[in-house]
């Protein structure tokens, strides 16, 4: 049976130029550092899928990191799927990228014969908004060679870790209807990085052949609180946006859509504001 996502939209940060922004910032030093010590290992020309890639920021990293190595991005929004060529032209790793767009439970049509030849398959937080995690880990866990393969994935604690400093009253009510809103998918649970070791057991790995860690981003400095900011208040201000019309559904109203973004820009002005995003991360070898 196929994954449940295939039928609903859960992505609830959208296709827009907010979600864009906010993923484009991403790179291989702040997302996938756990990873690296694996990739040392692996011959040069290693093949490397990466799962729901986004905009492929991240991918584009790694390719220009390992030049010998072929990277594979897959993700169902054209407007990621898009930027990330852009991003691949601009970083001149045109070469040994290949974008396409597509979703996990399609990834027989879309990779054909590749599906079971990779050395690597990897996302980036994008279990957590699917459905059936546990169904699309083990097309992940198929997707890499039988012997030797490595599955690994990064997803958010969501509500559980993130701490906003200060917590002004509206970022505590956007906090309050993120976690309502991630949550309230059908299987799709806030906080799912807890569950994400745990999720690896059920899809078939023993326990030795999982490594199990956490890691942590900080927004801090200026351009990391514009960024996070800018992409926050984005959405909150667009009526069209997925997050919009979720936070709508959940009893939010368009004067809590005001007081929200205020909020946020107040926190970004603020020398003493400070952020945590805890992130549960899996490395996983077949075989
Ligand atoms: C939070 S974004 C992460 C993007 C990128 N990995 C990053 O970290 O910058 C989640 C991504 O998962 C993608 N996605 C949603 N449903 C998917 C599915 N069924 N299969 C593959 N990707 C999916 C979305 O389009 C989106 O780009």
């Amino acid at each position: 049976m196929p994954p449940q996502e295939e039928k609903e939209n859960t992505f609830t940060t959208g296709y827009n130029k907010s979600s864009l922004d906010r993923y484009t910032f991403r790179n291989v030093e702040t997302c996938a550092a756990f990873l690296i010590p694996y990739l040392e290992f692996l011959r040069p020309d290693f093949s490397f899928l990466d799962i729901g890639c986004g905009p492929g920021s991240i991918t584009t990293d790694l390719a220009s990191r390992y030049p010998q190595a072929s990277f594979t991005g897959i993700d169902p929004g054209k407007i990621f799927i898009d930027k990330a060529k852009d991003l691949a032209r601009e970083r001149g790793v045109e070469d040994n990228t290949n974008f396409l767009v597509g979703n996990l439970a399609s990834i027989d049509q879309v990779l054909g014969t590749k599906v079971g030849t990779f050395d690597v398959v990897s996302c980036h937080q994008v279990l957590t908004h699917l459905v059936d995690p546990l169904a699309n880990l083990k097309i992940m866990k198929a997707a890499a060679r039988r012997e030797g393969g490595i599955v690994a994935a990064r997803e958010a604690t969501t509500t559980i870790g993130d701490i906003f400093y200060p917590l002004l009253p509206g970022i505590e009510k956007w906090q309050k209807l993120q976690a309502e809103i991630v949550g309230a998918k059908t299987g799709g649970v806030a906080g799912f990085g807890p569950r994400l070791l745990e999720t690896a057991l059920h899809a078939g790995w023993a326990r030795d052949k999982i490594k199990a860690g956490a890691g942590v981003w900080c927004y801090s400095d200026a351009a990391e609180k514009q960024m996070w900011v800018g992409s926050v208040v984005g959405m909150l201000e667009n009526r069209d946006s997925e997050w919009y019309k979720k936070a709508l559904e959940k009893g939010g109203t368009e004067e809590d859509m005001k007081i929200m973004a205020e909020a946020w820009r107040e926190w970004e002005g603020r020398d003493e504001a400070w952020s945590t995003f805890m992130s549960a991360e899996i490395v996983c070898r077949n075989g």
